[in-house]
């Protein structure tokens, strides 16, 4: 497929993170824009002494973005400062986890949804002690409070009273009672029409499309159809190889790394052997290589690839020995080869969305006053 070239190919590809897995992302696509997972303002509070542990990252991950999650302006406001010796790219603000240890004691992540007054103080409060931009996460809707109206009030209310001019959208609503995160990432379904809606109703916003985007080139469809950038979460963890070696020449119009699989693990290896061990028992062996143990998705080998890992985890002590036992199982054509054809995906995905595109949203600005 020809390299497409979109505007805005600075935020073309998104993902939440953690370091191991982010080392490997950054070893296949130079340009993908990496997020940490949630580190909450409390934590980074007080950890404040042990800070690298939680928010150290090599300068090869850049752009990186921090996400930190809370609810209280105090902490928020400490942690963003404490975090700025680490010069992330862009600081983002949960407001879309359902886990019920965030939105239930600790009444942050998506149930901030219902109060946009108190996330536009955050907002303000986490620009106020940073240089870079401000964004937030949030999904498009929580419980009974669903309809695009909300939606776009909380857009509106947050955009008003922060600097925050750039919103991921994770395009399902969140149902707080008695489900998982897990089932919260599927079952709720997914409205991309509130997604679109929102750029239409927002044009001075910037807007990032996240949920259920399986390849690269779903990701061009998003962008197609007017999305400013794409998210991609469990594709790009679940086939990090197909998902993420096109994104370079395909959604930034760069060369690609050109790396083969046996070249990116030989430099995992010299990563993965000088992290182990950092922090007394941990890393071990098995965090390291976790997020490579699906480098090889439905390529021959893969499967009794896997099952070497599960006795090699048991003994190996370096990453070095872990590869010499295990790589074995995997054919010289597979760790040798480029990246495939781009995946066309769903190209029809977006097709219809304006024709089922929200009644246009009017803006409430008494209620916005008085509220
Ligand atoms: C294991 C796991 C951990 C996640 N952790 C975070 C997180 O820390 N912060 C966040 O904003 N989203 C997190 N997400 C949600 C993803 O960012 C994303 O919104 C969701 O999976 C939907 O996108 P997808 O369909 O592309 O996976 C996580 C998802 C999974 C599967």
């Amino acid at each position: 497929m020809k390299p497409l070239k979109f505007p805005h190919r600075s935020h073309g590809d998104r993902l939440p993170s953690y370091n191991h897995y982010r080392t490997l992302a950054r070893l296949i696509s130079k340009h993908a824009w990496l997020y940490t997972e949630m580190i909450t303002a409390e934590t980074i509070v007080h950890q404040k002494d042990n800070l690298d542990r939680f928010l150290a990252y090599s300068p090869e991950q850049h752009p990186i973005v921090l996400q930190i999650g809370g609810s209280n302006l105090e902490s928020l406001a400490k942690a963003t400062e404490l975090a700025n010796e680490y010069h992330y790219d862009e600081i983002n603000f949960n407001c879309g986890c359902p886990s019920s240890k965030v939105a239930g004691h600790g009444c942050f992540g998506v149930r901030l949804m219902l109060d946009p007054m108190f996330v536009g103080e955050a907002m303000s409060v986490i620009a106020a002690n940073t240089d870079v931009p401000v964004t937030v996460k949030c999904r498009i809707g929580v419980d009974d409070h669903d309809s695009y109206n909300e939606l776009c009030d909380f857009i509106y209310k947050v955009s008003s009273l922060s600097p925050t001019r750039h919103f991921i959208i994770h395009s399902r609503k969140a149902l707080l009672n008695g489900i998982s995160p897990a089932e919260n990432r599927s079952i709720p379904p997914l409205k991309y029409e509130y997604f679109y809606g929102l750029l239409r109703d927002f044009p001075d916003l910037r807007f990032t499309i996240n949920g259920g985007i399986t390849c690269i080139g779903e990701v061009n469809a998003a962008i197609r159809a007017g999305a400013h950038g794409v998210m991609v979460g469990r594709a790009a963890y679940n086939n990090p190889w197909q998902t993420l070696g096109h994104v370079d020449s395909t959604i930034y119009g760069k060369p690609s790394s050109s790396l083969t699989r046996r070249q990116i693990l030989g430099k995992y290896q010299v990563y993965g052997d000088s992290v182990l061990g950092k922090y007394g028992q941990k890393p071990n062996v098995r965090d390291v290589v976790k997020p490579l143990l699906h480098l090889f998705y439905s390529e021959p080998g893969n499967g009794l690839w896997k099952r070497k890992a599960d006795t090699a985890f048991r003994h190996c002590t370096t990453i070095k020995s872990f590869f010499e036992e295990t790589l074995r199982a995997i054919p010289d054509s597979v760790l040798d080869s480029p990246v495939g054809e781009t995946p066309v995906g769903r190209d029809e995905l977006f097709a219809d969305i304006n024709s089922l595109l929200p009644p246009p949203y009017e803006v409430r600005e008494q209620e916005l006053l008085y509220a």
